[in-house]
């Protein structure tokens, strides 16, 4: 069986994650959603929630697999016996960080090779911290974001436009 994981902080998930995701499912047997610990990231949503709204927006989605890990991101590869890590690349800008990570997950675990898929052209823009933007300023984020958690998502964000 021909594993992958798509790992990320997915802080909010967006399509263009969910997008990843679905084409990473045509290429493996089994591809396991990684929620991980970025630190150089303050996240907006808790663990648990980032973990929920993943496993919602994948629901019905029977070899995906949403889990948390808190490590190297080679050594959970090794646990799950993974034969890749599919990533999104969407500009030159995301380039050189990825790049990076993909040559220090190489070294760390010469098992697992690193898949760039690149974003479809509506996603070129898309992120998790300008849906958190648009929404927190009360913008239209519904077609960023998958359906079924929109209103979550908003719930969760949106302060709305304060004068003053
Ligand atoms: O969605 P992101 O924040 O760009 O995802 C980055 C993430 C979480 C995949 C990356 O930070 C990661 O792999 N974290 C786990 C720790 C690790 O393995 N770091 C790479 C070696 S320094």
């Amino acid at each position: 069986m021909r594993v992958a994981i798509c790992p990320g902080s997915f802080d909010p998930v967006t399509l263009g994650h969910l997008d990843i995701i679905n084409r990473a499912r045509k290429l493996f047997d089994h591809v396991i959603v990684a929620v991980m610990i970025n630190p150089s990231k303050h996240t907006s949503f808790t663990l648990e929630e980032r973990i929920s709204l993943l496993r919602r927006a994948t629901e019905g989605m029977e070899e995906v697999e949403v889990v948390s890990f808190e490590g190297l991101l080679a050594d959970y590869a090794k646990i799950r016996d993974a034969a890749a890590i599919v990533k999104g690349l969407r500009a030159v800008s995301d380039f050189e960080y990825e790049f990076q990570m993909a040559l220090i997950n190489e070294k760390l675990n010469p098992d697992v090779e690193t898949i760039f898929l690149t974003t479809r052209s509506e996603n070129m823009f898309l992120s998790s911290s300008i849906v958190k933007q648009i929404a927190s300023f009360g913008g239209d984020i519904s077609s960023l974001v998958p359906e079924c958690i929109l209103n979550d998502i908003k719930d969760r964000l949106c302060t709305g436009g304060k004068q003053g």
